[in-house]
Order: C-alpha cells, then structure tokens, then sequence
C-alpha cells in the first residue's frame, strides 16, 4: 500500500468500525421490524370459495368469508397480530342514506362473527366509513349541494360502529374524518356495554393521490360524485394541523392514532410520536404497494429487501405498527 503524502491525520471516529463486522451491526441496531408490528387489510366479497384479483393491486385479492378465515389461521401462524377488513359491496347495497353500512347481517358483521369464530386469538379491525356504502362513493351523506354534511353522517358512523362491536370487532377504526366522530362513537360503546373495543382513529387522514387502486379495491372510484374529498380529509401541505386532529381525537377517546397514507408523511409520523407519545400507526396505502410493485414487476426494485426496508422505516419514524398489503409476504421474510 503506498502512503499519500497528501493524507490527513487520522480521524479520532471511525464510524464504519462498528459497521465492519455483523455482530456489531446486530449489537447497535436501533430499530427492528417483527411480525408483531404488522397489520394485514383484507378485502371481502359475498358468496362462497371465491377470489378475484385486483388490477391495480397484482397479489391482492378479494375473498369470500369462507376463504377470508382460512387466510386468518395461517396469518396467526406467521405471528401477524390483527387484520383490518374491508367490505366490497354490490352496487344493490349502495343507497345515499348508506343504510347497508349498519345492517346487523351486512358483508363485514357477517366477516368479523366468522374470523373471530376461527381465529379469535386474531385482532380484528373494522373500517369505520361509509364511502362502500354510499351510492356517491363519498365517505359520509351528502347535501344537495354536493356538500358532505358532517353531524348526520356521524349519527350513521356510531350506527356502524356499534354493529361492528356487537359484531365482535376488537377495534373500531373510524377512517372517514367526520369531526366529532370518535366522542360520539366512544361515548355509545361506553353505553352499549362495550367498554373494552378499542378505537384505531385515522385522526390524520390526507386528501391524498395515492388511494386510487383502493378505490378500485372496493369499488367506490367509479361512482365518486365530487371527484375529491377535499372538504374533510387533510391538506397534504399541513402537518400543525395533523397534530391538532390526533389531539382531539384523544381527547374524545381514542386509544390510538393513525397516520395515512405512509412513506410520504413519515415526518407526520416522527411528530405525532414525539410530541403525543401515544400509540401510532401508519398505513401504507394502496398507491404505495402499486408503485412498488410496478418496480419489482420491471426488475427495477429488489422485492424482498425493498419490502423489509419500507417497513423498517415506519418503525425509524416511531410508528408502533403499519397497516400494509406486503403484511404476509414481509412474516414470512421475517420467519427465514
Ligand atoms: C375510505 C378509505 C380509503 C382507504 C381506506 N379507507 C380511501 C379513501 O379515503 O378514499 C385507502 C386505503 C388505501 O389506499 O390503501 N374510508
């Protein structure tokens, strides 16, 4: 090795010395990713031994009840502790009152009784909205200026709520940023007797680009009358804002907060988690598994380490657990 003469001393720090050798990667690693923090969204369909594929989601699939609890044993196995369901309803359920959305025998009561009936060690989490239920696509009812009225459509979300824990839901996750919600859904569970159902509040919810193949997923694209929903989700340019949304929700009883969609509000994340040092949770939507998986698709992105990365970073930005679609595929890496 020649020697430079132009060669500085040598640093007192090193940083690459702990880097050098895997045991001491291991022994510094300040974040981990577990099955523990992972959080499966399902969407379900009527009939029975049925699944179809969605375009813009390729490996997600739509599944009948029957198939929905078979899916949930194996889940329990690879360590993934709760799912979030999502009902994909006919055209014939849609109404502008959005009355299917309570129905005691409606698609998601029927799905939570059944998962719970197979894997009750499983958390079930249930999608509080009406956006599958109403003939406009849009989350709540709507005035005849297009406007979505808040108060009345909360009346129906605390409906919907309470059918999802007498269903056996164990969280209520209210996503369709209604003010006031959560007190009112918190104050009629207290009510009913359902004092232990927990509330997962999309308190930070942004009017966001990337839930398009969601939309596809359930359905509601398109018939979305209004074409946004601007005037209740959250400006994507805000984040004070995002602060205020969490606090109140834990004012009126939340147990924990949510964050979506994920990687383009990690910073929402870091903040929330800093400054209310509550349980938080991130979902990386439908945008980002589409766009990920257009990448791998192309051979452009490394699948697996690429999946795991996008994980890990929502645990760096101090999210407890994500809601993500790679749930099962990122268990079983995790299991290897
Ligand atoms: C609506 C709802 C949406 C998602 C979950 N619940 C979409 C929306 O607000 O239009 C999006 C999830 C995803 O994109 O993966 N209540």
């Amino acid at each position: 090795m020649s020697f430079s003469p132009n060669r500085g001393p040598y640093p007192n720090s090193r940083p690459r010395r702990l880097r050098a050798s895997e045991f001491s990667r291991r022994l510094v690693r300040e974040n981990r990713l577990t099955s523990d923090d992972l959080i499966l969204p399902l969407f379900v369909i009527e009939g029975r031994g049925e699944t179809q594929q969605v375009a813009s989601m390729p490996g997600v699939e739509r599944m009948t009840v029957d198939l929905l609890t078979a899916k949930a044993r194996e889940l329990v196995k690879l360590g993934i502790p709760a799912v979030a369901l999502f009902p994909v309803v006919d055209a014939a359920h849609k109404s502008d009152d959005a009355r299917a959305a309570y129905a005691v025998d409606g698609l998601a009561q029927r799905a939570v009784r059944a998962l719970k009936d197979a894997a009750p060690e499983l958390g079930v989490i249930t999608d509080v909205a009406l956006d599958p239920f109403t003939s406009h696509g849009q989350d709540g009812l709507m005035n005849e200026q297009g406007y979505i009225v808040n108060d009345d459509t909360v009346e129906v979300l605390v409906q919907q709520a309470l059918s999802h824990a007498q269903a056996g839901a164990d969280v209520v996750a209210p996503s369709d940023m209604m003010d006031g919600r959560i007190g009112a859904i918190r104050t009629a569970l207290e009510r009913e007797g359902h004092v232990n159902t927990q509330i997962m509040s999309y308190a930070a919810k942004y009017a966001s680009s990337y839930y398009g193949p969601f939309r596809d997923a359930v359905g509601s694209a398109g018939n979305l009358k209004g074409a946004n929903k601007f005037s209740y989700q959250m400006d994507p340019a805000n984040s004070d804002e995002a602060l205020h949304e969490c606090a109140l929700d834990l004012a009126e009883g939340a147990d924990m907060i949510m964050v979506k969609p994920g990687m383009p509000y990690l910073d929402v994340v870091r903040r929330v988690k800093d400054e209310l040092k509550v349980p938080t949770f991130a979902y990386q939507v439908s945008g980002e598994y589409a766009m990920h998986c257009a990448a791998f698709a192309n051979g452009w992105l490394n699948r697996e380490a690429v999946i795991l990365e996008s994980l890990l970073a929502f645990k760096r930005a101090g999210a407890d657990g994500v809601l993500t679609y790679f749930a099962e595929e990122a268990a079983k890496l995790l299991q290897d």
